[in-house]
């Protein structure tokens, strides 16, 4: 073999080979590389099967089989070199082959394309990241129900508007983290069962002419179906676009925790910390102490987003079947992959070492007048119509403020200038602890509560 270069593949109806920077610019190997392991595997499938309906010979797939397993021992240990010339990892895994092992190597390609090898391909690789990933959002859950558990009693400010609201335990807030993230282990899942189906026997766009047995190839490589129609099969991406929209979904919800802990680390709020292993620094101001990891996490959001754009744009103008767009579809979903990885395996290892400050917690939800909801409920309960109730709750808040107390620091005396019907077991209301442990009911705050949903959601994961 005198030159070694994708031409030699398809170059039989062409009179030279590519332009140097044609060739530079239409490669892919140098990303899609990381589809190695799963390009073999489809391979072996593919040509069992040949030699099951009698295309190959049953030594003539051994053979082939042999070749292709030395040729991924050689990829895993990194002695493999691949060469741009060859275009993508499919070409220059079937000429490695047929170096390796003669002419033989070129009966693999029987009935199949690189359009349905390479959709193949992709769907097998994404399963298995879907698979790592979900073990890792699972991961994630676990700690942040541990650390729901722990803090099931500490009663810190919830928020609307960014104003101090109600009370809740910490514990409760946390176990809103879990909940979206749940609902993402549940689309993630959602989503694997349509990546799983096997495209390979589209071929190029139309089927083949071989006597195939798509069946026998789903089986092996654990495909729960086949896809029905072969334009399709080679064309569609619908799989990898909801992948990433699920994908970005994880990062928005990852985006907003980061959102809160940055502010929680903030000294204004105060409310949190975190090992200074899981911090870094600023090179001018010495006392800096800054939660990098969420912060990036925040950002490394816009990619995700943005891969989710690219691939819905890639699509809108394609006609059927498969167009050389389609390989641009690899390094959003690669990079995808890498970024929601590594986003959620941090989390999961910085959420148990978490050091909630009980107190300061307590303290602003304290200051914020958080219990005045409490107060108006206690006057419903009282005969008193709920507009009026926060009439007169609002006009003790008013004074509160112009004496610069919480409402549980006015005198007895003081809250009864507003309604006669306020008696000495209104503290019980206007304390923090008793506001969130009235709260008792299925999705409420209170401590007991925030324990039983602790219980329904680890028995989910
Ligand atoms: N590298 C291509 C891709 O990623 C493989 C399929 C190419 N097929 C073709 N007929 N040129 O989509």
């Amino acid at each position: 073999m005198t030159r070694r270069d994708s031409h030699q593949t398809w170059g039989g109806r062409f009179s030279e080979g590519p332009d140097a920077r044609v060739a530079a610019f239409t490669e892919s190997v140098s990303f899609d590389s990381r589809l190695a392991a799963h390009d073999i595997r489809g391979s072996i499938a593919h040509a069992r099967m040949l030699a099951s309906v009698g295309v190959l010979t049953d030594a003539e797939f051994e053979q082939i089989a042999a070749g292709l397993e030395a040729i991924s021992q050689r990829i895993a240990d990194g002695a493999f070199e691949w060469d741009p010339a060859l275009e993508d990892v499919h070409m220059n895994i079937e000429a490695r082959l047929t170096e390796d092992i003669g002419a033989l190597g070129k009966k693999l390609h029987t009935g199949r394309s690189r359009n349905d090898q390479v959709a193949t391909d992709i769907r097998l690789w994404l399963r298995d990241a879907i698979d790592a990933l979900i073990a890792e959002v699972v991961r994630l859950r676990s700690a942040l129900i541990d650390l729901a558990e722990r803090e099931a009693e500490t009663v810190m400010p919830g928020f609307t508007h960014m104003q101090v609201a109600q009370p809740v335990t910490f514990g409760h807030h946390m176990l809103a983290w879990q909940a979206m993230l749940a609902r993402d282990s549940e689309r993630l899942r959602e989503v694997r069962a349509r990546v799983n189906r096997l495209p390979l026997g589209a071929a190029a766009l139309a089927g083949t002419t071989f006597p195939i047995d798509r069946e026998m190839v789903a089986g092996e490589l654990g495909f729960d179906s086949v896809i029905d129609n072969s334009l399709d099969a080679v064309s569609d991406r619908d799989f990898a676009i909801e992948f990433v929209s699920a994908a970005s979904l994880i990062m928005t919800h990852l985006s907003r925790a980061s959102e809160e802990l940055v502010l929680w680390m903030s000294p204004a709020f105060g409310f949190v910390d975190l090992p200074d292993r899981y911090c870094t620094g600023s090179s001018i101001m010495p006392q800096k102490k800054n939660p990098d990891v969420a912060e990036i996490v925040r950002g490394k959001t816009a990619r995700v987003n943005g891969h989710l754009v690219a691939l819905l744009t890639l699509m809108k103008g394609q006609p059927l079947a498969y167009n050389r767009d389609n390989q641009e579809d690899k390094e959003p979903i690669f990079d995808t992959v890498d970024t929601l990885l590594a986003s959620v395996a941090l989390y999961a290892d910085m959420m148990p070492h978490v050091t909630v400050h009980a107190s300061v917690c307590r303290e602003a939800a304290r200051k914020g007048f958080s219990t005045a909801t409490d107060l108006a409920d206690y006057l419903v309960r009282r005969g008193v119509a709920f507009r009026d109730a926060h009439e007169i709750v609002g006009q003790s808040v008013q004074h509160a403020i112009g004496a610069g107390c919480d409402l549980a620091d006015l005198e007895l005396t003081t809250l009864q200038r507003f309604s006669t019907v306020i008696e000495s077991d209104v503290y019980d209301v206007l304390t923090l602890d008793g506001s969130v442990a009235a709260r008792n009911h299925i999705g409420g705050t209170a401590p007991a509560q925030v324990r039983a949903a602790v219980s329904r959601a680890r028995a989910m994961l």
